[in-house]
């Protein structure tokens, strides 16, 4: 199939793109490197450095009809998203309906679509979530991300157009971009490996639903067949704080730094899980990457990167 990617130089849309194309599919992608990494572009894609707002995007998806767009193109970052509303809405409900129109119109089949868990629910009710919890997102992003899943109802029942949404919960692994709000496993061991010291925002016991990358491609692949018009949480049911996240990449890394905390960010969610018996019951998708493993993975990874790169920034 041909199949588009957006934000394919980007963390998880890079592994994604990797995984159509073992899979023999044509892979084709679209990414404005705003947080994306040329160096994440598998070179059998076919890349366009391209803003999912552009106007171009028209053309593209007339010249190429594609089968199957995979939406993960967006701004991401919940603290920028506060600072500056306007901005988020412009990519991720401006751009977001620039791709979805355009796959509508040339009657794509499909679109997948990365929503998010960790912020569309807001602070639970219950734990963990499942995709009925009431939703409550409390900051710009969430809401977005929350439109966006709303947008493609509407496209499915006025369009035909199917979609499977999935809201994430945290994934981490390698690839993940560490600047910025971005997953705190990444950012940790990038300071670690720097021999910074990492700071955790309050007194540590925020809790978070972290989720390896290669459960989170193998979703997107089973998605390429099953789950139309429906979403599903993608997370592992588990409860990590980030206290425990620090002494395990701490020791991982040796840097035997002990911890040092700073005032709590207002508003912060404080504990967040995700149910994932829909996805698994429907999809037949479960996590399949213990905890340890996608650590030690994830280590490797930045140390590596880190030891190429020489501590440059990345
Ligand atoms: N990482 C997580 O834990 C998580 C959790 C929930 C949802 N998500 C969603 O998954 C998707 C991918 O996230 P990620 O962690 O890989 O982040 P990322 O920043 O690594 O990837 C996003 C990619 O989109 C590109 N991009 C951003 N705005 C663009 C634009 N206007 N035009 C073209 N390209 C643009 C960036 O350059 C980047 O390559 C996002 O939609 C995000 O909301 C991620």
């Amino acid at each position: 199939m041909k199949i588009l990617v957006t934000g394919g130089a980007g963390f998880i849309g890079s592994h994604i793109a990797d995984a159509y194309l073992n899979a023999g599919h044509d892979v084709f992608i679209i990414d404005n490197l705003s947080t994306g990494r040329r160096k994440n572009v598998n070179e059998r894609a076919l890349f366009y450095e391209m803003d999912i707002r552009d106007k171009a995007v028209a053309d593209l998806f007339a010249e190429q009809k594609f089968d199957i767009v995979n939406h993960h193109a967006a701004q991401m970052d919940v603290r920028l998203s506060v600072k500056d509303p306007i901005y988020d809405a412009e990519n991720n409900v401006i751009g977001f309906l620039n791709i979805v129109q355009n796959a509508a119109v040339n009657k794509v089949n499909k679109v997948i679509y990365a929503s998010s868990g960790g912020v569309i629910y807001g602070e639970q009710d219950y734990f963990p979530a499942d995709e009925d919890h009431p939703q409550r997102p409390y900051c710009p992003y969430g809401v977005t991300k929350l439109i966006g899943e709303k947008y493609l109802f509407y496209y499915a029942v006025t369009f035909g157009l199917k979609y499977t949404a999935f809201r994430y919960a945290n994934i981490y692994g390698p690839r993940q971009n560490p600047h910025g709000e971005a997953g705190v496993i990444a950012i940790f061991l990038q300071k670690l490996f720097r021999g910074e010291q990492p700071v955790i925002n309050g007194d540590g016991r925020q809790t978070r639903d972290y989720v390896y990358i290669d459960d989170v491609v193998n979703a997107n692949v089973l998605a390429l067949s099953k789950g139309d018009g429906e979403v599903y949480n993608i997370g592992t049911g588990v409860e990590t704080d980030v206290n425990q996240i620090y002494d395990v990449l701490n020791e991982r890394t040796r840097a035997n730094r002990p911890p040092q905390h700073a005032p709590a960010k207002s508003g912060e969610q404080q504990r967040s899980v995700l149910a994932i018996r829909k996805a698994a019951s429907q999809l037949g998708w479960q996590p399949l990457v213990p905890f340890a493993l996608g650590i030690d993975k994830t280590v490797a990874y930045f140390e590596q990167n880190e030891l190429q790169e020489g501590g440059a920034k990345s």
